[in-house]
């Protein structure tokens, strides 16, 4: 196994993400925890040391433990790892005065080739992702560069005797497009074979799950969605009986939603699940509330106020089990106390373990979201439940402008039922991030027969998006769009006409709320 030395870069995760790419099994630890006894313990093949925000040039700063240097395996230090390793095997680091870089540069080789650096320098020079403010301004006894860039003059060096290597940039994001060689020389040259699979990383959660919950109660809350149902299946697997999922019905679910997630769960999984339909409630308390914000406000709140009930039935509960990805903990690092707006008050559990006094259980909080659904496969989750588009916590009362009633809902579900079947009938379901219909509140006019109608209209919507922060329209047929109205307007009593939404975002957004 291979160990990265975290010394607190943003992303470091992504270095796993590369690893995890190559089927290498490795693990994180935060600097303070890897001691001498530690790494002695961990054995590693190969390891890494993670960039920082910190500087090597304050006293106190991070360094990685001394027996590294005499363990004789592989070790590659990026950007502030690469500046303790000089510092502490002899070289100098210099703060800014000029030369910092963020972002793109170009890296020239030097007279050598580089055992890590094959299959670079086709075109004779490779773009690179910098993010510094100091420099190595002397490397290390032992040390050669092998790579150079207007402002780091070592962007790349390395002690080709002792296996250690040392690069200013950051080889884990995209925009260092040969990256992903760099790892893969690296590994290759460690000796690992990359036979790590989705497997593994099941049985390493489990095991870390136990670890952490002992004998104790977790509750989860269950929406049916690929990140909780993935997170209630794996500390099922881990703990069974300790474990007791919540899903709560708040009447804003689309067609037999709640029907067929709970069938599922009960039919292929031996899982403690609460069922709560509290429709009649939320439903009750979003009468007369037109404002987006507050409704998404309400349901949120009542949604907390709901778990905790059901949440209090389970005696000795310790643990909230959360579908936290890895991009939600990005973000949230990034933007807390930051200064942007609120678009919408996204609604999910957040409020709920400071107000249970829960510690938390995230195992998915390591994985981007196609590795979840890659663990949802070997979990066994139905690929209709892995492939499932996104839907909102306050679920259709977002895709009601107006006021939120039985009728529209019904509706509503109706529509977006033909809808989807539309879509899966003509083989697009998987193209689109996330298809649904806006009920719209306003009555238009229409003939059918040789009738009058005044019912209501609606919006489709269908979009093309990477992770939903932006997003584009789907650009469907005519022929597809013609023929979908007409299914609609036939088959849903209470719509009589139907319109396209074009809009991007932004400037729009995907939800209508
Ligand atoms: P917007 O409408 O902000 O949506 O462009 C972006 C993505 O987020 C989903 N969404 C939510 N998901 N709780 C959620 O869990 C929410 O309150 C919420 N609001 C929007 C939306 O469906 C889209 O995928």
């Amino acid at each position: 196994r291979l160990l990265i030395i975290d010394f607190g870069s943003q992303v470091t995760q992504l270095i796993a993400r590369r690893l995890r790419e190559l089927n290498v099994y490795c693990e994180i630890h935060p600097y303070q925890n890897v001691t001498d006894a530690f790494l002695r313990d961990f054995a590693p093949k190969a390891v890494i040391l993670s960039g920082g925000p910190d500087s090597v040039t304050r006293e106190g700063s991070p360094r990685a433990p001394e027996a590294l240097w005499d363990f004789g395996v592989p070790v590659l230090g990026i950007c502030y790892g690469q500046q303790t390793m000089m510092t502490q095997l002899g070289g100098k680091v210099e703060r800014g005065h000029g030369t910092a870089e963020f972002g793109r540069a170009f890296v020239t080789p030097a007279a050598d080739a580089l055992n890590i650096l094959d299959g670079w320098f086709a075109a004779g020079n490779e773009q690179v992702w910098m993010s510094h403010g100091d420099h190595v301004s002397a490397i290390a006894p032992g040390f050669k560069v092998y790579g150079t860039s207007p402002n780091a003059p070592f962007a790349i060096t390395a002690d080709t005797e002792r296996n250690f290597f040392a690069v200013q940039f950051h080889p884990e994001v995209h925009h260092t497009p040969k990256g992903a060689k760099l790892y893969e020389n690296f590994i290759r040259l460690a000796g690992f074979t990359g036979d790590w699979t989705m497997a593994g990383y099941r049985e390493q959660a489990i095991q870390q799950i136990r670890d952490q919950v002992g004998d104790k109660q977790v509750i989860c809350a269950l929406s049916g969605g690929v990140d909780s149902s993935v997170t209630a299946i794996l500390i099922n697997e881990a703990i069974g009986d300790q474990l007791t999922c919540v899903f709560v019905d708040h009447g804003l679910l689309r067609k037999d939603e709640a029907i067929e997630v709970t069938r599922m769960f009960r039919e292929n999984y031996n899982l403690n699940l609460i069922a709560a339909d509290e429709s009649e409630m939320f439903l009750g308390a979003l009468e007369g509330v037109t404002d987006p914000e507050v409704k998404r406000k309400t349901i949120g709140k009542l949604f907390i106020d709901v778990f905790d009930k059901y949440a209090k039935e389970i005696d000795g509960a310790e643990f909230l089990a959360q579908g936290t990805l890895y991009p939600d903990v990005i973000e949230s690092v990034s933007f807390s106390g930051g200064p942007s707006v609120t678009i919408k008050s996204h609604h999910n559990v957040g409020g709920l373990p400071e107000k249970m006094g829960l510690k938390l259980v995230e195992p998915l909080r390591e994985l981007f979201k196609d590795e979840v659904r890659a663990l949802g496969r070997e979990l066994g989750l139905p690929e209709q439940f892995i492939r499932r588009h996104p839907f909102p916590g306050p679920g259709l009362a977002i895709r009601c402008p107006g006021e939120v009633t039985r009728e529209k809902l019904d509706i509503l579900r109706n529509a977006d039922a033909v809808y989807i079947d539309q879509i899966r009938k003509h083989g697009l379901y998987d193209e689109i991030w996330q298809a649904f219909v806006a009920i719209l509140p306003v009555r238009t006019v229409g003939v059918m027969g040789d009738g009058r109608t005044y019912d209501f209209a609606c919006a489709l919507r269908a979009v093309t998006s990477v992770d939903g922060m932006t997003a584009d329209y789907y650009p469907y047929t005519h022929e597809f769009l013609g023929e979908t109205a007409t299914r609609i307007i036939n088959e849903v009593p209470g719509i009589n006409r139907v319109t396209y939404d074009i809009t991007s975002k932004p400037p729009g957004t995907i939800e209508w709320e």
